[in-house]
């Protein structure tokens, strides 16, 4: 295909690889998927988010790769390009929206890591235990000030850093530290695995109950498989369309999704030996990762410095996750709107901020906002989190999945996902087509009708 807009394109495929892993890998391997494996009954919500992964997140994430590198364009311009009915165009709207909506919670986390990383540095968990971890966290969590202050210093630094245009340079420092906390978390896995106990932790995160394999369980799996892999709000519309030619991004999304797995469960198997070891609760909820880390790493040698750098390499994988989300609302507002560039980001993170506030002030019961109910039992935090992940992420994907099933000729697709039919993979390509012309979208149907209690028992079907 011609290149019609001369785009800059990703050098390599392993730039690619590492650019699209930079925004998968985030505070949703760290910090989520551990705290919402704990809520959902352990290794039943790990077969359902690894099965919504392989069923529903992998198709999708080639759809959207298939888009961006076709048109060229972001989110909202790509379906105007590739001449898509009106509708579609809503996928990018809705990409806009979902995205402030996670920044608001996003922001809030990341700036708990931010806290984390400094009163790490100055000595703070020396000597902790269960006991006191959780009165640690609970003094970062509650504030009201002090968790503001850092949100406000997460959202500065990601305004800087985009408006300075340092965004390849932050690109280059990604693909050089994703290593380094990859091998911090194995030293974490083996001392989580030597604590005593251990095993029950590896028993939660491994034994499959199928009785727990509920709705909202699924729903929740659905929704984290989603947000974990950055898709169903244009963000990979928005990578794809700075791929080249020639990568297999059938392949590409296959190696995101298992790196991005393979991340989780190695952050899972940090914590749960450590929750059990230390007598605490799974379910304990947004703590979870904050309350054990700094356990884990207490009682061994250089413990205090593989804590900063534990914390400090979260926070850059929060950063650099939280910078893609941003750039959704910013791409929409200066390539659609025509606003400069330094006006669309300082417009965007002041929105994050204020409206973000209330996420802050409700992230727990004994918060300032803490008792307000927004959607069910939940508050502003918890709606946000909701809203986007288990409901607007998954209706974008949708909505893709039905653009490329039943729109797109099934000859282009099977054109551009074999680059010009180069790559002799017309077989994989028809597998996939299936999945996404039917499995994927009949499961998300089937998933938010169930949630919902419409068709409880059309999911027993499915545990067959
Ligand atoms: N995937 C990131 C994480 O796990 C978060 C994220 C970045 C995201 N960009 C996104 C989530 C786009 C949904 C959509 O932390």
């Amino acid at each position: 295909m011609e290149n019609k807009n001369k785009r800059e394109t990703f050098s390599t495929g392993l730039a690619v690889f590492f650019a699209t892993l930079g925004s998968a890998v985030g505070l949703g391997n760290i910090w989520k998927f551990p705290y919402l494996l704990g809520s959902n009954g352990g290794g039943a919500f790990l077969l359902a988010y690894l099965l919504c992964v392989a069923l529903v997140g992998i198709p999708i994430m080639a759809c959207e790769f298939y888009i961006g590198r076709k048109s060229r364009k972001n989110a909202v311009g790509a379906f105007k390009e590739l001449k898509a009915a009106k509708g579609f165009k809503t996928i990018g709207f809705m990409g806009v929206g979902s995205s402030v909506l996670i920044a608001f919670f996003y922001s809030c986390v990341a700036g708990w890591v931010y806290s984390y990383v400094f009163r790490a540095l100055k000595g703070d968990f020396v000597g902790v235990t269960a006991a006191t971890a959780k009165t640690k966290f609970m003094t970062t969590v509650v504030g009201p000030f002090p968790p503001l202050v850092w949100q406000f210093i997460i959202l500065a630094v990601v305004s800087v850093i985009l408006i300075a245009g340092v965004k390849n340079g932050i690109e280059r420092i990604t693909k050089t530290l994703m290593p380094v906390l990859f091998i911090l978390i194995i030293i974490c896995d083996i001392r989580a695995l030597t604590l005593p106990g251990a095993s029950q932790g590896l028993k939660f995160l491994f034994h499959v109950d199928f009785t727990q394999l509920t709705g909202p369980v699924i729903l929740a799996a659905l929704g984290l498989a989603f947000f974990k892999l950055s898709l169903g709000m244009g963000t990979m519309i928005t990578y794809g369309s700075y791929f080249t030619q020639d990568n297999n991004m059938i392949s590409t999304s296959i190696k995101v999704a298992l790196a991005d797995s393979l991340i989780s469960i190695l952050a899972g198997i940090a914590i749960f030996p450590a929750v059990f070891s230390f007598g605490m609760q799974p379910s304990q909820g947004a703590g979870l990762l904050f309350m054990t880390i700094p356990l884990v790493f207490s009682q061994i040698p250089f413990g205090s410095v593989l804590l900063v750098a534990f914390f400090l390499l979260t926070a850059i994988a929060a950063t650099t996750a939280i910078m893609s989300v941003i750039q959704v609302p910013v791409a929409y507002l200066e390539e659609e709107k025509g606003i400069g560039k330094k006006k669309a980001v300082l417009l965007t993170t002041g929105i994050i901020m204020l409206v973000g506030i209330l996420a802050t002030l409700s992230a727990d019961s004994s918060s300032v906002l803490g008792n307000i109910h927004i959607i069910g039992k939940r508050g502003f935090f918890d709606s946000f989190d909701y809203l986007s992940s288990n409901i607007l992420l998954p209706i974008g994907g949708l909505i893709t999945a039905i653009y490329i099933g039943y729109f797109v000729k099934k000859d282009d697709f099977k054109l551009e996902l074999s680059n010009g039919g180069t790559l002799n993979n017309y077989a994989v390509l028809n597998v996939v087509h299936v999945f996404i012309k039917y499995v994927s979208p009949i499961l998300l149907v089937i998933v938010f009708l169930n949630s919902i209690g419409v068709i409880p028992s059309l999911l027993k079907l499915l545990h067959l």
